[in-house]
């Protein structure tokens, strides 16, 4: 039997009620379902639509549901389709008719935009958590690492040296972005969806300001067509999901590039990686890897829901039950790529010899060259192309750029004086570098500073 059959004078067919039904996904908003059941309940009961004792006798009721699902004794039945009639028809069972009365005022259709919304407000402060302890982990690896020079890169090529911790900190930046657009994101989430009903709101003498209240909105949501059909928010989310998969497989793809045997700028622990059934060699950086292909994953869920919505007239249509298989999925592989992520920047090993030695390579110092001659008052482009001449006398005789005299230079301007030696080194290169946000030890540990009090203040 269906709560809705009514109308109907034939059974549904078997096929049709598999194909239609979303049980086996949205079990998993039963908290929420119920939780919006029993505040939907309270309501009812205090504007008098159900008597004291049907509102107790349905709590009571919902309570041991919940248990019920808890326990691992519940029964879902696929031909009650979704977990809002498998609660309910369950309900009637142990209550009796009296069960039928929750429904009072209410649709699907804000129901299950109410359980969505619960469900991504728990699960976005856990987020939110796990985003503060990423952030955590980076500035203290910046912080214990901050003896460690590495060469900067643009185009992948050698381009100017940096403090390791500088690096790290750059991802600080990235994912506290993330942190942010997510809490923001929150803003517009909390708004209160039950009372729409259908679409067209109700005729009972409901209180949706009470309802909001008791579920820890903000308010009610101001349009009941709106609301039906909305799932911005869902939308919203996967996007900032996005953002953060992919700035999470910036990391990965360049956690990869730095173990092989040709950088060897870091190293994972072997626990964090997995060895080959044929080359016995192998060391490979499954995690990483596992991280960098997952994002594609996210990227397709967003496309899948915004897809779902594109054209989709107002208001509710059963197309909206195809927006939670992408968010779960979405919630799940960023909670554990985040959470992996943690514990790999945690066991990560900078071999710091190596990153000194390629840091002082590429003639990575050469822009410290030109700068110097323009401090003495040479165009900064003449100091350019003199200092390229040096760059390429340094390649056809097989030379560093501290490979050479203070006489070497000396013949290529006579404005050098013997502190270029000293110039041309990797630590006066990042140390001179003060500007604001620089990769100098000063400004670096500035940021640090600034990052701690960042997370005292979230933390509080
Ligand atoms: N399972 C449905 C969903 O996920 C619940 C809403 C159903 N509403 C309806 N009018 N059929 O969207």
């Amino acid at each position: 039997m269906k709560a809705w059959d009514g109308r109907f004078s034939e059974k549904t067919l078997d096929i049709v009620d598999k194909f239609n039904a979303s049980i086996s996904f949205d079990k998993r908003l039963f908290h929420e379902d119920i939780e919006g059941s029993i505040a939907h309940c309270k309501m009812l009961v205090k504007q008098n639509i159900l008597s004291e004792e049907e509102g107790e006798r349905i709590i009571k009721g919902l309570k041991k549901i919940l248990k019920e699902i808890e326990s691992g004794s519940f029964k879902f039945k696929e031909e009650l389709e979704d977990i809002h009639m498998n609660i309910e028809s369950r309900l009637t069972e142990l209550i009796g008719d009296t069960g039928g009365k929750l429904h009072t005022a209410r649709s699907r259709n804000d129901q299950v935009n109410l359980d969505i919304r619960l469900y991504l407000k728990r699960a976005s402060k856990i987020i939110l958590k796990i985003l503060l302890e990423l952030l955590e982990t980076i500035n203290k690896k910046a912080e214990s690492d901050i003896d460690g020079y590495m060469p900067g890169f643009t185009h992948l090529q050698q381009a100017q040296p940096i403090l390791i911790s500088h690096y790290l900190l750059a991802y600080f930046e990235m994912f506290k972005r993330d942190y942010m657009r997510l809490k923001d994101f929150r803003k517009r989430l909390n708004e209160c969806p039950l009372g729409a009903g259908a679409l067209a709101g109700t005729t009972f003498p409901i209180d949706r300001f009470f309802t909001a209240k008791l579920l820890g909105f903000d308010s009610p949501t101001s349009n009941s067509i709106d609301t039906v059909a909305d799932r911005d928010f869902i939308v919203e989310f996967i996007s900032v999901a996005s953002i953060a998969m992919m700035h999470l497989s910036r990391l990965a793809e360049e956690i990869i590039i730095w173990s092989t045997t040709q950088f060897k700028f870091v190293e994972l622990s072997d626990g964090f990686c997995t060895g080959s059934s044929i080359m016995p060699q192998k060391k490979n950086p499954d995690i990483p890897e596992l991280i960098r292909g997952k994002t594609g994953r996210i990227y397709g869920n967003l496309i899948s829901i915004l897809t779902v919505l594109k054209s989709l007239p107002l208001a509710y249509n059963k197309d909206l039950q195809e927006d939670k298989e992408p968010l779960f999925d979405t919630v799940d592989t960023l909670e554990g790529s985040l959470k992996i992520t943690i514990a790999m920047i945690e066991n990560m090993k900078f071999l710091k010899d190596n990153t000194y030695y390629w840091a002082g390579k590429g003639f990575s110092t050469a822009t410290e060259i030109a700068d110097y001659l323009a401090n003495k008052g040479i165009p900064f482009r003449q100091a350019h192309k003199i200092t390229g001449q040096i760059v390429k006398y340094c390649i056809d005789n097989n030379l560093d750029l501290f490979d050479l005299s203070f006489e070497d230079f000396k013949k290529f301007n006579n404005l050098f004086e013997s502190d270029i030696m000293e110039t041309v080194k990797v630590e006066s290169s990042v140390a001179r570098r003060l500007s604001y946000g620089g990769t100098s030890e000063q400004c670096v540990k500035e940021q640090i500073e600034n990052n701690k009090r960042f997370l005292t203040v979230e933390r509080s």
